[in-house]
């Protein structure tokens, strides 16, 4: 998309400029981002995904047996019909994975990574419904799906700012408001992270968050580090054969340290293990048990294909790509595949992965890295057959 053309979404800045003014640093009350929208499901569907086993889903309810109970599903039928006639919250995660309307909505983001996306959770709320005052580490597009919500926004918070004891949620204790509006379907409120904000449901209402991720500081270190070190062997140590006498024996010395900084900055400065390392990371599905494939081999998958079959990206699947000199890493699902630099145009091709067909994968299928690649896809479960 071209990052100068005023975008509807963001209420008519370009890309360019809410990426430089707002993202990751103040907050963005758009009206009508999506004119007239329509919830593509509505609070039963909701409800239904909560009762199964592989969907994440939380109630909130704020005087439960303690304020702010939560309790997780999956849960049992009936279990709605027990909640009081307000201030309640269902909360059901990654909802793009299992509505294909819901996934769709992401094509509205295509100016950010995908791979900085994590999903789109769906809430619905009786009336006077929260999930109370607090903040969040991730930057999130909070859409109005249906009926209206009032949402505060305060104070830039951190992991000092004071909470709420003895609940289930962190609930700020101090929630200092600065500003606030009433959504209606289709009004959109982005807030970069650690921003407080507290939505509370003026009547029956959906709220849709297109959540993102970010690592951690420490995950970033912790995971890189254990994937580095498959690649050393036992024999690679703290070396010193440059040591000189040393005038007491009990102190560490400055040469130690610098040792020691060098053997770190040899490894962590790989860059290709780097890019290999976050590409897997970052492309890990939230539900690695829904990314699997059938047994299948080149063969067979170019006579399904002739015969018509269409293959479309796994919704739990995640995909991107990258360049490592002449060549590409192709990263899916957590692995990742070097691959030749020629074939970039079928990794953007699978990587948008609307629909591969016969025609638009033409030449792809002559050549045997791209046919291999696909096959592998498909064995592997990023991608599967339309139809399936
Ligand atoms: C909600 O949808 O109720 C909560 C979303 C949020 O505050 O992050
Ligand atoms: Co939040």
């Amino acid at each position: 998309m071209n990052p100068d053309i005023p975008v509807q979404l963001l209420g008519g800045i370009t890309a360019r400029e809410f990426l430089r003014d707002y993202w990751q640093k103040k907050p963005l009350l758009i009206r009508q981002a999506i004119p007239d929208f329509e919830s593509p499901l509505d609070a039963d569907e909701l409800a239904g995904l909560a009762l199964e086993e592989e969907v994440e889903s939380r109630l909130i309810i704020e005087n439960g047996v303690r304020p702010w109970e939560m309790r997780r599903g999956p849960f049992p039928e009936d279990e709605f019909s027990k909640l009081p006639e307000t201030e309640w919250t269902l909360l059901v995660q990654a909802v793009d994975q299992f509505v294909p309307e819901v996934a769709e909505l992401l094509e509205n983001f295509r100016f950010l990574p995908s791979w900085r996306i994590d999903d789109v959770m769906i809430s619905y709320a009786a009336p006077g419904g929260s999930v109370g005052p607090h903040f969040d580490n991730y930057d999130v597009f909070l859409l109005q799906g249906h009926g209206k919500r009032h949402w505060k926004i305060g104070q830039m918070c951190d992991t000092d700012s004071p909470l709420l004891e003895h609940t289930d949620l962190r609930i700020l204790a101090d929630f200092q408001g600065t500003d606030e509006w009433t959504l209606e379907p289709g009004d959109m409120l982005y807030l970069p992270p650690r921003l407080a904000h507290w939505g509370v449901a003026v009547d029956d209402c959906l709220t849709y968050s297109v959540g993102f991720r970010a690592p951690s500081a420490a995950e970033v270190l912790t995971h890189f580090t254990d994937f580095l070190s498959q690649f050393m062997s036992d024999e690679e140590r703290y070396t010193d054969a440059d040591a000189q006498p040393v005038s007491d024996p009990h102190q560490i010395q400055r040469d130690a340290l610098d040792r020691l900084k060098a053997l770190l900055a040899e490894h962590m400065g790989d860059e290709r293990l780097l890019l290999t390392w976050f590409g897997q990371f970052m492309t890990e599905p939230r539900y690695p048990e829904l990314v699997v494939g059938p047994e299948l081999d080149d063969a067979e998958l170019l006579d399904s294909l002739e015969q018509g079959a269409i293959l479309i990206r796994n919704p739990s699947a995640r995909l991107a790509w990258s360049e490592v000199d002449d060549d590409l890493l192709l990263f899916a699902s957590g692995q990742s595949r070097l691959l030749p630099g020629r074939l970039r145009e079928l990794l953007k091709l699978v990587c948008a992965a609307d629909a591969l067909h016969i025609d638009n994968l033409g030449q792809w299928l002559a050549d045997e890295d791209g046919r291999s690649l696909l096959c592998e896809l498909v064995k592997q479960g990023s991608l599967g057959f339309a139809d399936e």
